[in-house]
C-alpha cells in the first residue's frame, strides 16, 4: 500500500517514520511519501491559493495546482497490476471517518493520495473532476471540530488504515475486541498491575480466573460505556447479536429491544403528566381485556373499564398525592406501558378493601412495614419480552421509594388473575412471591386472584 501525501508542510509527516508505521515502512508493508504542493507551482512566488469567488474571508487553494500534482502522482502508480487509487481529502465538511471505511480502504486501495488543504479549503472542482473520471474521492472528517489544515487528519488516516494491513499488528486478535470492532460496542475498561493503585483495586472478577464471568463482566461494562458515551452507536447495534443478558443490561440503562426491531431503542420511564391522561386511559382500556380471563363477558369488562379506566379516573389518579401513575414512553412519544400504585398513609395499608395481604409472610418473615398497592401494571403487547416490564417496574420502584422515604421496610403488593400464568411468571421474575388469594370483581363477575408481595427496597 502506498500513501502519497500532498501538503504545503511536507516536513509535518516525519512523525510517520516513528513507531509501527515507521517499522512497516522499513519492512516494505507500507510506503509513505510526502510531497510539497508548491513543487507543482510555476510562478516565482510558488503560489497555491487565491481569493474566494463570490467574496468572503480567507483564501482558497487553486484547482490547477492540485490537478497537476494529483495527475502526476497517479501517473507514477499507473500501469501496476491491480492498482487502485483513492483520492482522500481531509475536510471538516467530509463524512466522518469510521473503522468500516478504514477496513475497506485497507482491503481495496493500492494507492491513497491524501490532499491536505489549508486556509478555506480546496476549490470544489478538484473533488468533482476526479469523481467524474471514475476515481473514488473520499472527503472525510476526523470529527466535529476544525483543525488548521488536513495534515493531522492525513496522519490519522495513514495510521488507522496502515495498522489493518496484513503483517502490521503482531497479534491480529487484538484487533477483534477493540472499540469500533464487529461487536458495535466501545471497548471495556482494561487494568494491569499493581493490584491496588491509589486505593483503587482491580475489579475482583478480573483476577478470579473465571473466564465466563469475566467475559460477561466485560460485555456489561462495554454496554454501559457505549450507552453513556455513544447513544448513536447504541441505535446501530444489531439486535441479533444481543443475548438475554445483554438485553437485561440494556433495559437497566433504558434501551429496549422490541420483538421485530433491528436495533435497540431508547425509552423513557417517568411519572405521568396531565397531558398523558388521554393516552394512558386509551392504553389502559386496550390492555385490560388482554389480561382478563376468557370466561369474563364483554359486558363485565366494559363495565369495569367505564368505571375505573376512563380519562376522568386517570385525571383523579394523576392529581392525587395518594396515587402514583408511571408511564413508559417510546422514542416517538407513544405511551407503551403504565403502572398505577396506591401509597398508604405513612405506616398504613393501601387497598385494605381490595384484599391487601395484611398477614403476609414475605421471605419467611411476617410483614412489618406498610403495604403499597401496585394496582395496575400493563405493557402493550408488541413490547412484551423486550425488557419493558423490568424497566417500567424499576422506575416505579424508584419513584415509590422516593415517596415512602424514611419508612421502615415498605412492601409492594398486587393481585392478578389466578389463570394468568404469564403475568404470574413475570411478577416472580420481578422478585414477587405468592402470599395469598383474593376475590376481584369485574362488572358483576367475581374472579379468583392470586396475591403477590415483595419488599419495596430489595433490588
Ligand atoms: N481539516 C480541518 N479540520 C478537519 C477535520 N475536523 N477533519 C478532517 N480534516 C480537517
Amino acid at each position: 500500500m502506498r500513501f502519497d501525501i500532498v501538503s504545503v508542510f511536507p516536513e509535518f509527516f516525519s512523525v510517520l517514520d516513528l513507531s509501527l508505521v515507521g517499522k512497516a515502512q522499513e519492512r516494505g508493508i507500507l510506503d509513505v511519501q510526502s510531497h510539497d504542493l508548491r513543487d507543482w507551482t510555476d510562478d516565482p512566488h510558488r503560489t497555491v491559493d487565491d481569493t474566494p469567488a463570490g467574496g468572503g474571508a480567507g483564501m482558497v487553494m487553486r484547482p490547477d495546482i492540485w490537478g497537476t500534482a494529483i495527475d502526476s502522482l497517479m501517473e507514477s502508480s499507473q500501469g501496476r497490476r491491480g492498482s487502485r487509487t483513492i483520492l482522500a481529502i481531509p475536510t471538516p465538511s467530509g463524512v466522518p471517518l469510521t473503522q468500516r471505511t478504514c477496513e475497506r480502504l485497507a482491503q481495496e486501495a493500492s494507492q491513497i493520495i491524501i490532499a491536505c488543504g489549508r486556509y478555506e479549503g480546496i476549490d470544489a472542482r478538484v473533488s468533482e473532476h476526479y469523481s467524474s473520471v471514475g476515481i473514488e474521492v473520499l472527503e472525510y472528517s476526523l470529527g466535529d471540530y476544525v483543525l488548521n489544515g488536513g495534515e493531522v487528519a492525513a496522519v490519522a488516516l495513514v495510521e488507522a488504515v496502515g495498522r489493518l494491513l496484513p503483517g502490521m499488528v503482531g497479534n491480529p486478535e487484538s484487533l477483534v475486541e477493540e472499540s469500533h470492532g464487529a461487536a458495535g460496542l466501545l471497548e471495556y475498561p482494561v487494568y494491569t498491575r499493581p493490584q491496588t493503585w491509589r486505593e483503587q483495586a482491580i475489579p475482583p472478577v478480573l483476577t478470579s480466573g473465571n473466564h465466563g464471568v469475566t467475559a460477561r463482566w466485560r460485555r456489561d461494562r462495554a454496554i454501559e460505556k457505549t450507552a453513556a458515551r455513544r447513544p448513536d452507536m447504541m441505535r446501530q447495534l444489531d439486535s441479533a447479536s444481543l443475548d438475554k443478558l445483554d438485553k437485561r443490561k440494556l433495559a437497566s440503562l433504558g434501551w429496549l429491544v422490541p420483538a421485530q426491531a433491528d436495533h435497540p431503542v431508547p425509552m423513557n420511564a417517568r411519572v405521568a403528566r396531565a397531558e398523558d391522561i388521554a393516552s394512558v386511559a386509551e392504553l389502559a382500556a386496550a390492555t385490560f381485556p388482554d389480561a382478563a380471563p376468557d370466561y369474563l363477558s364483554d359486558v363485565s369488562i366494559q363495565a369495569f373499564i367505564a368505571e375505573n379506566l376512563t380519562p376522568d379516573t386517570f385525571t383523579t389518579y394523576i392529581h392525587s398525592p395518594d396515587w402514583l401513575t408511571m408511564v413508559l414512553v417510546d422514542p416517538c412519544g407513544r405511551i407503551v406501558g403504565y403502572t398505577l400504585s396506591l401509597v398508604p398513609e405513612s405506616d398504613g395499608v393501601a387497598g385494605r378493601d381490595e384484599g391487601a395481604p395484611v398477614d403476609a409472610v414475605v421471605g419467611n418473615k411476617a410483614r412489618k412495614g406498610p403495604l403499597v398497592e401496585l394496582s395496575k401494571f400493563y405493557i402493550a403487547e408488541s413490547w412484551r419480552g423486550s425488557g419493558a416490564s423490568t424497566m417500567l417496574f424499576n422506575a416505579t420502584r424508584v419513584a415509590l421509594l422516593e415517596r415512602t422515604g424514611e419508612w421502615e421496610e415498605p412492601y409492594l403488593w398486587l393481585g392478578t388473575n389466578a389463570r394468568n400464568k404469564r403475568a404470574q411468571k413475570a411478577y416472580k421474575a420481578l422478585g414477587f412471591e405468592r402470599v395469598g388469594k383474593r376475590t376481584f370483581t369485574v362488572g358483576e363477575q367475581d374472579n379468583s386472584d392470586v396475591v403477590f408481595a415483595r419488599l419495596l427496597r430489595m433490588a
